[in-house]
């Protein structure tokens, strides 16, 4: 570790730049941010960061001949990248390579600027969705013309571009025609990601940022994006995180899917918003009664409203 990373680097209140009284939660909107000439956001401070996460496996990483249509979970094993963490980051500009640095936050120094950013985001979009709570940043560090394969994924999303260019396709989380409803109810059941299937027509139909360093966008929970790096390499953190929300949604879902296995089709998470009132309700006395069974019989319960995704102690 550098003199510099010793320091603690703290970020700008308010990073991230969100209008307040316009902001909705469930709608995908460009935003800008003030974390481009950031010390921990810069070259040297992320190979030292990816030095330290790849000892901790969080590393994921795959080469540059995976396609938008590649499956994003098998995309490290059907396309390797074989160089380190080190390797790859301190020499991006050829290495041919797409490396995401995973769950930051749980690097000290990179959790105070995932919780100054998000604190931030909070003071901001905490009246409209509140409990935020599992704050996580995802780094990627990108070799030029890479993609990342289409998917999604259950956290809401600040995608903020600190160097390169990146064209980022995102659609709605209600757009069934690019997921579909099962699909979603599969992902929050399993994490699995199987019922998404690329085809490149759904590009007609996306929201398309085109980000510059300084830009970003925001996607809610189950957005399904692709990724396309321009003709540079790239530089671009995320940050993540779970609301009361996402959270009564992901229970739905996951009792959607349950009902589907019993040959019931039930009617799309938000369409009937009386019955999933009920249905939440039923469902969370339950998962809160196997809790308190849990703790009675000394087995870990899962705690349900982290400040930090995967820190347990903050
Ligand atoms: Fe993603």
């Amino acid at each position: 570790m550098t003199p510099d990373e010793k320091k603690t680097w703290r970020a700008p209140m308010m990073a991230v730049e969100i209008d307040k009284a316009s902001f909705d939660p469930w709608r995908i909107q460009p935003v800008r941010h003030s974390l481009v000439g950031h010390p921990l956001l810069q070259p040297a401070a992320l190979v030292a960061l990816g030095e330290r996460l790849e000892v901790r496996g969080s590393i994921r990483t795959h080469g540059n001949d995976a396609t938008a249509g590649t499956s994003f979970g098998d995309a490290p094993s059907a396309h390797p990248n074989r160089l380190s963490a080190a390797q790859t980051l301190g020499a991006i500009q050829d290495a041919k390579a797409w490396m995401s640095l995973l769950n930051v936050q749980v690097d000290p120094l990179y959790r105070v600027l995932v919780g100054d950013v998000l604190d931030g985001v909070q003071a901001r979009v905490g009246h409209r969705d509140p409990g935020m709570c599992y704050r996580a940043g995802w780094i990627f560090v990108t070799s030029p013309r890479t993609v990342t394969p289409f998917h999604f994924d259950k956290e809401h999303n600040f995608i903020l571009q600190v160097s390169g260019k990146k064209r980022i396709y995102v659609w709605d989380h209600t757009d069934t025609v690019v997921a579909s409803e099962q699909a979603r109810d599969r992902f929050h059941h399993t994490h699995g990601r199987e019922l998404l299937a690329w085809r490149e027509e759904f590009r007609e139909r996306a929201h398309v940022f085109d980000l510059l360093p300084g830009e970003g966008a925001y996607m809610p929970s189950t957005s399904p994006h692709m990724v396309e790096t321009g003709d540079e390499p790239s530089i671009t953190i995320s940050f993540t995180y779970y609301t009361d929300a996402t959270r009564r949604d992901a229970l739905l879902h996951k009792t959607h899917e349950l009902v589907r296995r019993f040959g019931i089709a039930p009617p799309p998470v938000g369409r009937l918003p009386a019955l999933d009132a009920v249905t939440h309700a039923g469902i969370a006395a339950l998962v809160g009664i196997r809790g308190v069974a849990r703790q009675v019989a000394g087995r870990p319960v899962h705690p349900g409203n982290l400040r930090f995704a995967g820190v347990p102690l903050t």
